[in-house]
């Protein structure tokens, strides 16, 4: 395997991609939760999952199951779904304003913020408590946890360093287009979701949102207004690479226009950029509107693709806006679901004796080779350090 990722990170134009088996192999998949995602940011869900004190999300991701939780104090927290006294999951479904976080089994019950709380009968029947017993040292399995973009991202082994610095780059970039004061206003949508899950290895779903060669193929109608000469690439970051577009043309399905960015450079309104942060997160950005996608791999062959969408102050909220929204929701909808036969065709295609990483051309899949350089150069520094 080792000689095969050397040869990505010193591939030169048009020679091939990764080999088969990180696409679909069982052992591969644990292997990149292990170390690959475990040792980096990567996103889980969104804040909005948790709106209100004492909401707990539930995220299945990778083959762990994971809590998102907002506190009396508003702060989001992530715990491993699991109780420190037998392990049993603790939570089967999603909740809404839960004081306190109550195991099915023998009722142990935790704070919020992870601390254990109640103990029934842990001294014998009737008696709730014992001497030595310390219950700080059984806290929920906290995860390091920031949240960009309304995304909650976390850092499973608490070693990837802060998260502004994973980000900074990504952030200047798109200050760019938004400006130094960043997207002031933006405000998740409650009708701004959807959600699909498709039959492919996260990773093909990245490859995809990568590039525009497909674009006159797959999306036709999408092409004529943002056809793919008005599109450019960058790939120059070390966590992200993407494409952007000039022609970009607010949705106006309504009487009015949606409220825009404060910030952003009106000789640039027509532009439009779509970065990948590796791993997981794909964003859009235009001035009207944020999309950001979470892939959350469930098995070598299944991701959960989840969408959500961010408005500018009145235009998350307003009734005004409610057609607008939903225009705009249905078309990134209808484009999602026309990559969905690409990415699944490809994951088919990763079952061929035959196929061998394939090629890739010189200009239009240059983001693709960085994002393979990318996964090689980092699986090959956790081979060699383990
Ligand atoms: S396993 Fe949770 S209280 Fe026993
Ligand atoms: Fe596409």
């Amino acid at each position: 395997m080792q000689a095969t990722f050397d040869k990505i990170q010193a591939s030169t134009l048009g020679e091939g991609g990764l080999p088969n088996e990180v696409y679909t192999s069982d052992g591969f998949f644990k292997w990149e939760r292990d170390h690959l995602f475990a040792s980096r940011w990567f996103g889980i869900g969104f804040s909005a999952d948790v709106p209100e004190p004492g909401d707990i999300h539930r995220v299945d991701v990778l083959g762990a199951s994971l809590l998102i939780v907002r506190g009396d104090d508003q702060q989001i927290r992530v715990f491993h779904n699991v109780c420190r006294h037998r392990g049993r999951q603790l939570l089967d479904e999603p909740c809404t304003r839960a004081k306190l976080i109550r195991c099915p089994y023998h009722s142990w019950t935790y704070r919020l913020d992870g601390t254990l709380s109640g103990t029934p009968h842990i001294g014998g029947s009737g008696v709730h408590t014992v001497d030595n017993f310390d219950k700080s040292r059984f806290t929920l399995y906290e995860i390091a946890v920031s949240t960009w973009l309304d995304v909650v991202f976390i850092n499973l082994d608490g070693q990837a360093g802060p998260f502004e610095n994973f980000i900074k780059p990504l952030v200047k970039r798109l200050e760019r287009l938004w400006g130094t004061e960043g997207p002031a206003g933006l405000t998740p949508a409650r009708d701004g979701f959807t959600e699909m899950e498709v039959k492919s290895n996260w990773k093909l779903a990245v490859e995809n949102y990568l590039e525009a060669y497909h674009l006159p193929i797959v999306h036709p109608v999408l092409n004529r207004y943002s056809p793919l000469s008005q599109h450019y690439a960058y790939h120059d970051a070390a966590d992200f690479a993407g494409q952007g577009v000039t022609s970009y043309r607010p949705v106006i399905n309504g009487a009015e226009r949606l409220p825009i960015l404060s910030g952003w450079k009106e000789e640039l309104k027509h532009t439009a950029e779509y970065p990948s942060v590796y791993p997981n997160v794909l964003i859009g950005v235009q001035h009207d509107h944020v999309f950001t996608m979470l892939l959350l791999p469930l098995a070598s062959d299944r991701t959960l693709e989840r969408v959500e969408l961010q408005f500018i102050d009145e235009g998350a909220t307003d009734n005004a806006f409610t057609d607008t929204r939903s225009a705009i929701l249905e078309g990134w909808r209808g484009v999602f679901l026309e990559d969905v036969s690409a990415v699944e065709g490809m994951q088919y295609g990763r079952y061929s004796q035959a196929f061998d990483g394939g090629v890739f051309t010189p200009v239009l899949d240059l983001a693709t080779r960085h994002f393979h350089r990318w996964y090689a150069q980092h699986v090959n520094a956790k081979i060699e350090a383990t």
